[in-house]
């Protein structure tokens, strides 16, 4: 365990310890992709909580394909890069590194402000239906509009920030 928690080199970085955040996607950018206070809290959280290194939610980098779903955050103009950087600063100011993560969507596009035209290696479209995923403000939610078997569902799974997810009728 005490490798764990010491000191160690990754690229040309040095991190407080070998902890890191694995990427997750969160959708609580803002609408144009603009990264927000929200985001700030979450990452600053775990760099206080101590983690060496954060990797971000996949973030998109153009104005064409590669977003992927709503209320992700895009690097691609100044005012992205001027959210990005707040961020930045809170973790570094916490002690921590933080790694963006580059995304670009392909077949798997849920919404996209740029286009409806996906881009993708290969013609074919990805089978099922994509899971609607909604912002409220106690938590995040999916709401399953419709079963493997093309039924419709009315279940919510509700997940406030900290505590248990809760099915809930809708
Ligand atoms: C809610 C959620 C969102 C995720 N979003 C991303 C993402 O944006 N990019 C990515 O590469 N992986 C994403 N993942 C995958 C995680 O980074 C991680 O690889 C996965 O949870 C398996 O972790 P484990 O190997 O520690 O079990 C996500 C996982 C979860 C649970």
């Amino acid at each position: 365990m005490s490798d764990v928690m010491q000191s160690t080199r990754f690229t040309n970085q040095t991190l407080a310890n070998r902890f890191a955040l694995a990427p997750m996607t969160r959708i609580s950018a803002e609408p144009n992709g603009t990264p927000n206070d929200i985001m700030a809290d979450h990452y600053e959280a775990y760099a206080k909580g101590g983690f060496g290194l954060l990797i971000t939610e996949g973030t998109y980098t153009d104005d064409g394909a590669s977003q992927g779903y709503a209320n992700q955050p895009g690097i691609i103009n100044d005012a992205q890069i001027e959210g990005w950087k707040a961020i930045v600063n809170r973790v570094h100011a916490a002690g921590s590194k933080i790694f963006v993560q580059l995304m670009h969507a392909g077949a798997q596009v849920q919404a996209n402000q740029y286009t409806n035209q996906p881009a993708a290696p290969q013609r074919s479209q990805t089978q099922g239906r994509a899971t609607r995923f909604l912002w409220r403000s106690d938590g995040m939610a999916d709401a399953k509009d419709h079963d493997h078997s093309g039924h419709p569902v009315r279940d919510q799974r509700v997940c406030p920030v900290g505590g248990q997810c809760q099915s809930r009728r809708i």
